[in-house]
């Protein structure tokens, strides 16, 4: 089962289950699940035999959940307690997906999995907490932690600057949060590699995002240099940007345990900005 999936990693799923024909897929999204619905999720998994739950559903407006904290919890944390028990109770490995924002991002280096969270802003401390629950209701959990994520599919900030370069002369864009981005694409394949190459994966927590550390400005440059558009791109700091959420300065994940436990290869950031941005202005062509 998929739940979330009318969003980025969802869709992206939905894209890859269409290349597994011999297996059944469930997707469902708010509409059809909500997993803050303990019944309904006790009765979906009661009436399927589910091998892995993908929880791909979340609360992902992060400067939202500043003034929604309740919806935000409910989502991150106390609904991923729903899936986890029901993971528990029916035999079914969780897949939950979490994010770069469970740290306050001081550290330059890059974090490890076991490196010491501390989130700064709602969204992040509510993601922590849903982590915190599922290890503890299912040891089986697996747990990606993931960052500034993109894809075909959504709202998120590569089809955003694609528009924005389209309809200006001029855009400003800050230079001073520094991460890793990642092609949904990408992670739902190594999700994907980690269920079907993997007879009993190791549970635990993995950080998974492209290679390459870049700033919002490095990657807005990089869809103006891609796309060929002219607008002027300027670098400001987050201080000229004021948004209600603070944001790390340093997001960036190590990726080293997910490549070596299981043999993944992650694509740099760049190359899979191009394979988004062709599909991206395919459609507009068509
Ligand atoms: N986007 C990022 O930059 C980013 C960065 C780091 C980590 N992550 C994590 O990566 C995962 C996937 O993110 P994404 O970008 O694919 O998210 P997304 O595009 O926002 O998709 C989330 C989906 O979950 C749905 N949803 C919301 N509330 C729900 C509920 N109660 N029950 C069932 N579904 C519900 C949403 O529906 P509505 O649209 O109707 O609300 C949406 O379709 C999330 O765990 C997120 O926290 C994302």
């Amino acid at each position: 089962m998929v739940t979330g999936a009318n969003g980025q990693l969802g869709n992206e799923c939905k894209v890859l289950a269409s290349l597994h024909q011999h297996v059944r897929f469930v997707f469902t999204d708010v509409e059809e699940l909500s997993i803050t619905d303990k019944l309904a999720i006790d009765k979906i998994f009661s009436e399927n035999k589910f091998d892995y739950c993908i929880n791909a559903a979340a609360y992902t407006a992060v400067d939202n959940a500043e003034k929604d904290e309740g919806l935000s919890r409910a989502i991150n944390a106390t609904a991923v307690g729903y899936l986890a028990d029901a993971c528990n109770k029916y035999n079914c490995r969780l897949i939950h997906i979490s994010t770069d924002y469970v740290f306050d991002g001081e550290n330059s280096v890059g974090y490890n999995e076991d490196d010491a969270t501390s989130p700064i802003n709602v969204y992040g401390a509510t993601k922590l907490e849903g982590e915190k629950i599922a290890m503890q209701s299912d040891s089986k959990s697996i747990i990606i932690r993931t960052s500034w994520v993109y894809s075909y599919f959504g709202k998120n900030f590569v089809k955003t600057m694609m528009k924005l370069m389209q309809e200006r002369d001029e855009i400003s864009v800050v230079n001073d949060q520094i991460g890793k981005p990642t092609y949904a694409a990408d992670l739902a394949a190594v999700i994907f590699k980690i269920i079907f190459e993997n007879e009993n994966p190791s549970s635990g927590m993995y950080h998974f995002s492209n290679e390459g550390i870049i700033s919002w400005y490095d990657f807005a440059v990089a869809i103006k240099e891609i796309g060929g558009y002219h607008c002027k791109v300027n670098p400001i700091p987050s201080s000229a940007y004021p948004v209600p959420a603070k944001r790390p300065h340093f997001s960036i994940l190590n990726t080293s345990k997910i490549k070596n436990t299981f043999s993944v290869q992650i694509p740099n950031w760049r190359d899979s900005l191009k394979k988004c941005m062709l599909l991206l202005n395919q459609k507009a062509s068509s």
